[in-house]
């Protein structure tokens, strides 16, 4: 059996930076499942999907082949062949994933990809149901989260350092409204599993949170 460690929490607050250095130290694949939200998204932006309009979203979503690769332990996400990653990062995609994620013949094409990666290899696979739905036998299951304040800041810097032009207030908003989708929609909603571990990183180096996550994998 392979060894799973599940992280879900909101927006913003550090969950692959996280995945991506604990997979590193402890030898595990990791897993971001919002990029294959995203890669959806892309497809439904790209063919001018009204995102208001489900039965057009599961029309299209039946056109869609996504499928990880990794390339030197990079996830490498292949949308009908074409690897998309370059395209995935944007405000409009993720936003556009938030609303396409809420529908679950979407949801049920993507947790079978997701099923198989965990069953195939030590992973550690992040998101906002994987300690809930998805990976409910996870060994390890952390909800990992800071206060929107702090995380629209982390987000402000991001973008700052990259140059790009942002507004702080406007950026928390997004996010407390990325995140109340995700936590309100029928289908696994975003949510901390009873038995996950609460790391709330407002407070926190990313040091000391890799440090902190580590520490609860070994347990
Ligand atoms: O983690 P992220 O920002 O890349 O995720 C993008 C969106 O995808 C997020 O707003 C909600 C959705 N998502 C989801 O519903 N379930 C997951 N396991 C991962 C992401």
């Amino acid at each position: 059996m392979s060894y799973n460690v599940a992280i879900d929490g909101p927006a913003g607050a550090g969950k692959s930076t996280i995945a991506k250095a604990v997979a590193k130290k402890l030898n595990l694949i990791y897993v971001d499942t919002g990029a294959m939200y995203r890669a959806m998204a892309l497809y439904m932006l790209r063919h001018g999907v009204n995102l208001q309009d489900t039965e057009k979203i599961i029309e299209n979503c039946k056109e869609t082949d996504i499928t990880i690769r990794y390339e030197d332990g990079v996830q490498v996400v292949l949308l009908n062949g074409e690897n998309v990653n370059a395209f995935l990062r944007t405000e409009e995609v993720g936003k556009a994933a938030s609303a396409v994620s809420a529908i679950p013949q979407v949801r049920k094409k993507l947790v079978e990809l997701q099923h198989k990666l965990a069953a195939e290899s030590d992973c550690i696979m992040d998101g906002r149901d994987i300690g809930t739905c998805v990976l409910p036998n996870a060994q390890t299951k952390i909800y990992l989260t800071a206060s929107s304040e702090v995380r629209a800041k982390r987000r402000y810097d991001e973008l700052a350092a990259k140059g790009e032009e942002c507004d702080l207030e406007q950026i928390r908003a997004d996010i407390e409204e990325r995140d109340y989708r995700d936590m309100h929609r029928e289908v696994s909603p975003l949510k901390q599993a009873e038995d996950a571990i609460l790391v709330d990183t407002s407070e926190m180096t990313v040091d000391e949170v890799i440090e902190k996550i580590i520490s609860l994998c070994k347990k």
